[in-house]
Formats: C-alpha cells, structure tokens, sequence
C-alpha cells in the first residue's frame, strides 16, 4: 500500500471540499489504486475559525513553509486563491519537488511560465483541472484526448455567476442591477462583482484553455475583455424575438496562424449547444480538425465539485512519474499573433425616425463598407424619441461595422447598441 502525504493552502470553499471528498472517497481510493492518502497540514489565516469540520489535532498552520518545505509531504493542493502569496507557495513546493494541484485560474494565468518553470525545475507534477470549469475535465482532454486534433475554436461559458445574471435576465426580462443585487444576496455574486462581471475571470481561464487548444502561449494581457455590466434587457428580449440568446462567451479561434482571443456577451442562436447553458452552469465547445464538433457541459464551481477535480488529479498523478504530467502547453513563451480586427455578425439597435427611406441610410451604409445584412426589423415605437430598429449582420470585420457606424447620420438613426453575434 503506497502511502501519500498530503499538505494544504487554505481551507475555505473548495478546501473544504476537498477535505470532505477525501474522506469520503478513502476507502475506495485505497481500494482502487492501492494507496493510502494522509493530510499531514493544512495553511490557513484564521486558527480561531469555526469552519464545521472534524479536524485532528494541529493539522492547521498559519506558517506556508509547513506545508511548502516539510519533505513528508509529497503533494500539495492549493486552494487559497489570488495571485499571491498563492504563486510564492506554489512555486516553492515545485521547486522542492512536490505535486501541485491547484484552482487557481488567476495565479496560473498571471505567472504561468514562472510555474512551469519551478516544476521542471523541481521536476515535480503540476495539475490544474480544476481552474477551468470546476468539475468539467476540459484541461484532461485538450492535453490527452484531442491530441490528433488541429483545433480551430474554443469557445465557452466559463463564469457561472454571469450565467446566471444573463439567464435570470433573459427569462424574466429584469434590468441587470436588480439581478445583481439579487445574485449577492443569494451568495452567487461576489460583494465586489467586478472580476466577474468585467470578464477578467473568464479572461483567466480563456488564456489557460486557448494556450492549451493552440499550443502558443496566449497571456492575459493580449485577450480582449468586454463585461455585462453596460447589457440593457430591451437587446436580451430584441435579440431572443429574432432567436438568440445572449451569454458572456470566452472565445479563442486560430485561422492561417492569426488568433482571436477574446471575452465578451455574444448572442448566439437559440439552437446552439451553448445556447442551453444556464444558470450556474458552464460549458465549453470545441472544434477540432477530427473530432469536429464537442462540447463538454458541467457544474463550473461549487466546492464539491471543483474538489472532485481537484482529488482526481492527485489520482492521476500517483499514475505518472513525477515529471511526465500530461501537459500539451508550450514550454516557450512564444507570442502569438493576435488580431483586433476579427470577423463576426453583429447586433444593431438604432432609435431611428419614424419616416420612409431610414431603412435605406442605414443600409447603404453598411454596404458602403462591406457589411451585409441577415435580417432587419423594425419594432413598435415605445415613445416619441424614435422608432427602434434591429439590424442582424452577416459576418463582417469588426473594424468595418465600427466605421460604418460613424457615417450613418445620429439625425437619422441613433445607435444605441452594437453587440456581437458568435456562430461556431
Ligand atoms: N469557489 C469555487 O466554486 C471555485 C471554483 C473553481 C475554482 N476556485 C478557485 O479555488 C480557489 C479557492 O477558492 P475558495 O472559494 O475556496 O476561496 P475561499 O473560500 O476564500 O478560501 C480561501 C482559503 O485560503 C486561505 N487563505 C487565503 N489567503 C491566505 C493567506 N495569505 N495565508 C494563508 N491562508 C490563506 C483562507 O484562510 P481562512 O479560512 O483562515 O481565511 C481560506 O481557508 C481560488 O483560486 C478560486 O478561484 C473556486
């Protein structure tokens, strides 16, 4: 019977987690893979905490090098989230040649190179199921599964807590600030919403999941990031009559070696796999060369599940030598071309006069730089300022429908709204 002697950074939600699913799960782990999993410590802040748990005796710390530098320990498993001191610790217990499971999508995003760095250094596993999607196993099959696969797009719903506020939107056509507040008090919103709501949190986990599907490295920074916070319910219900539906996509595509990595609410058509993804789910769609179209859907967070991920990747890296973690990200930080100018359809709502030939002006102008239309519709005036008016793209360059945009006459048409329409 191999015995593995565990240490951990932080015991909050999905610490907690994982401690349950440990000792749920041990006597059939031992049985299965014939090993024998011993927690020896666990850092955390607060010694005085009542966190509803049975723990032995001292098995907590607030001092990291407990767990980062005792040589019993041969694995660790970070979950205490943020950039630091979570990036410090990881790197040192690397360095010291221990396993690191981690959650932390923020830490991996930002420091990735410096991670992998210590673990070839310390030639030590290094897994991170759990950054990305909770309990969906996306890292385990873009590094093993999808191998013989030249993958084109990746595309997903990676942030549970702007699921839900669009889906909460879209079925009950509430303003997003009340859904918000709602969503706050529900405890599925963070008192302090903006990594979510501004898209940096997916924009962590587009990086992870583009630099894997596309083997160069696609830092953070180089991903554009447009929130939910400025979506007006009147474009959600606009776009659900024509037979879309609106949701915070993550997107990276790679075409002829130019990428388009990008975080942003996008209205995709209402039979579309993602289209289905609501509330606190997540999901991510690939295409691949082979496999052509996939999409693997799950519970994104949660501390059962993100720990269920977590523990299986200790699993799994009892079966590797400590080195050989499957892994298909790139060693180098070679940077990727990326584009600003990237093609898609579009949504436009204009408030527009309510006379013959408006129609027209925006249409010709929109011809005038290449920009064709899928459907246009003009709706009921709701007051005296205008008459609304939804235009549908083809899929066009970015840059030609924004300069489109400026030649159509605010006399005429106002544009009130321009948002982006995803196909594949
Ligand atoms: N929550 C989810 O559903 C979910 C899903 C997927 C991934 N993740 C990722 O999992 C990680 C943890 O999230 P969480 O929700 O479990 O966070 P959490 O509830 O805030 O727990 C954080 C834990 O880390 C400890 N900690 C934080 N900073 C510390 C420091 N400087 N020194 C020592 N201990 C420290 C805290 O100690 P005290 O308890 O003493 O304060 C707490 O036990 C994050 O990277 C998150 O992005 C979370």
């Amino acid at each position: 019977m191999r015995k593995v002697t565990i240490g951990m950074l932080g015991l909050g939600n999905v610490g907690s987690g994982v401690w349950k699913v440990l000792q749920d799960m041990s006597q059939e782990l031992m049985e299965q893979h014939q090993v024998q999993l011993n927690v020896k410590k666990i850092l955390i802040r607060n010694l005085r905490m009542d966190r509803g748990l049975v723990l032995p005796e001292g098995i907590l710390t607030t001092a990291p090098e407990e767990v980062t530098d005792d040589p019993d320990i041969t694995h660790v498993i970070e979950c205490m989230g943020g950039e630091q001191p979570a990036t410090d610790y990881m790197e040192k217990a690397l360095k010291n040649g221990k396993t690191v499971i981690t959650a932390n999508k923020m830490a991996l995003a930002l420091n990735w190179r410096r991670l992998k760095g210590a673990a070839r250094e310390g030639k030590a596993g290094f897994y991170y199921e759990a950054s990305v999607g909770g309990a969906i196993p996306i890292i385990r099959v873009l590094n093993d599964s999808m191998q013989a696969n030249r993958i084109d797009t990746v595309m997903g719903i990676v942030n549970g807590t702007t699921n839900y506020i669009l889906s909460k939107m879209t079925d009950e056509k509430r303003p997003y600030e009340e859904v918000l507040k709602e969503a706050q008090e529900l405890g599925l919103a963070e008192p302090d919403p903006r990594a979510d709501v501004e898209g940096h949190d997916a924009a962590y986990k587009l990086s992870i999941l583009s630099t894997l599907a596309f083997h160069k490295s696609v830092p953070y920074e180089s991903i554009y990031k447009e929130g939910i916070s400025k979506i007006q319910v009147e474009d959600i219900t606009a776009g659900r009559d024509l037979g879309f539906v609106l949701k915070l996509l993550a997107i990276g595509k790679k075409e002829n070696g130019v990428m388009d990595v990008r975080v942003h609410p996008a209205f995709v058509q209402e039979n579309h796999p993602l289209a289905t993804v609501s509330g606190a789910f997540n999901a991510v769609y690939l295409h691949g060369s082979a496999c052509g179209d996939m999409m693997l859907y799950g519970r994104g967070a949660g501390s059962l599940p993100t720990a269920g991920a977590m523990v299986s990747d200790l699993i799994s890296s009892l079966d590797s030598s400590s080195f050989d973690a499957p892994d298909s990200a790139p060693e180098t930080l070679e940077q990727p071309a990326v584009t600003d100018n990237w093609r898609c359809g579009f949504y436009l709502r204009f408030s527009a006069l309510n006379q013959p030939g408006v129609l027209g002006h925006i249409t010709t102008k929109l011809g005038e730089h290449k920009v064709s239309i899928s459907s246009i519709v003009q709706r009921e005036a709701v007051d005296e300022t205008g008459v609304p008016v939804i235009v549908i793209t083809h899929s066009a360059n970015e840059k030609d429908v924004q300069a489109a945009l400026l030649t159509i006459d605010p006399k005429i048409a106002q544009v009130i709204s321009v948002l982006r329409v995803e196909g594949r």
